[in-house]
């Protein structure tokens, strides 16, 4: 997540048993070598860096990964043959961020180790089929080899079961990482996630580049055409300062998913970790004892 997911949170997420990823968007080489290394100082775990290919600083990015040691990378947004050629020939894995079956076979035709399927609830950039996660991870499962991950909608253990119900290897969770307290977003960011009402999330942005955000009054404005094009959207976030108000954040452009009306509180990211794993363990056992101990009908 651009200018939010730098080394430590990224570090701490893998120190909590998930795999941090460093959001290079936006990151000028120097600073992403120290995001890399300061991700290094604080766990030994493996973690990824997120390289968005529509970015200007995509190849450099990559380099920077190569030169610094980091094994996998993930990509999104963007022609994936501009970096896939390098990717494989410095031996590293990518996960490319796929929204429709098409652009996944073009993925695994290109040689991606595997996908992230990305639904329309997700919060941030969205794909532009409209495809929810419920509906486009299992159609990739069926109709890919590569191991497919699911984004969008995933904040608990339900979410996790259920996607990996649906046949997906792990998943990818955003929106819920926002409302974390190692999340250097500020505090009005995450109360406006975990007060956001069920349909507290619009759709912004022309219809190239879709943009979930949280239904601020500045985003309200521009889907009413009372508002010239959108602010670059997660530079804004990370540009909030630390006591940002309420109003403030009225004014601002916040991507947010629409999972953000389940969360109510900020939690650490250990919680949050351990919380989806245990809770996915609960549920699945409560399915066993409604499904498999129960006899079928005649
Ligand atoms: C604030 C924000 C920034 C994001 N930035 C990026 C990014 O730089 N690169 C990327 O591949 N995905 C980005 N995403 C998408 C997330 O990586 C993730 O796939 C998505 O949030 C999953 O859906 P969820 O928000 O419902 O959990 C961003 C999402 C949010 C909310």
């Amino acid at each position: 997540m651009r200018g939010i997911t730098l080394g430590e949170m990224a570090a701490a997420v893998s120190n909590s048993g998930g795999f941090g990823q460093i959001a290079a968007s936006g990151l000028p080489a120097d600073r992403l070598r120290r995001e890399i290394e300061r991700a290094r100082s604080l766990t030994q775990r493996p973690f990824g860096v997120n390289i968005p290919i529509y970015r200007p600083n995509a190849e450099e990015a990559l380099e920077v990964a190569i030169e610094m040691g980091v094994r996998t990378v993930t990509t999104s947004a963007g022609n994936l043959a501009k970096l896939i050629g390098r990717i494989k020939e410095a031996g590293l894995r990518v996960l490319h961020k796929v929204s429709t079956v098409e652009m996944g076979l073009r993925a695994q035709e290109a040689g991606v180790d595997g996908v992230i399927a990305m639904g329309y609830e997700a919060g941030g950039h969205l794909g532009r089929g409209g495809i929810t996660t419920l509906c486009l991870v299992p159609q990739l499962v069926d109709a890919l080899e590569v191991p497919v991950v699911a984004a969008g909608g995933i904040a608990d253990g339900r979410g996790l079961l259920a996607a990996l119900a649906l046949g997906a290897e792990g998943v990818e969770v955003g929106t819920r990482l926002l409302a974390t307290h190692e999340c250097p977003v500020p505090e009005s960011y995450k109360r406006g996630i975990v007060e956001a009402p069920c349909d507290g999330t619009v759709v912004i942005g022309d219809g190239r580049m879709p943009l979930r955000v949280l239904r601020t009054k500045a985003a309200e404005r521009l889907l009413s055409g009372h508002a010239d094009s959108p602010p670059e959207p997660p530079k804004e976030a990370g540009a909030l300062s630390s006591d940002a108000s309420v109003s403030e954040v009225e004014e601002m452009i916040l991507p947010a998913g629409q999972i953000s009306g389940l969360l109510r509180e900020v939690l650490s990211i250990g919680d949050l970790i351990s919380g989806m794993i245990r809770q996915a363990k609960e549920v699945l056992e409560g399915l066993h004892e409604r499904l498999l101990d129960r006899q079928d009908p005649p």
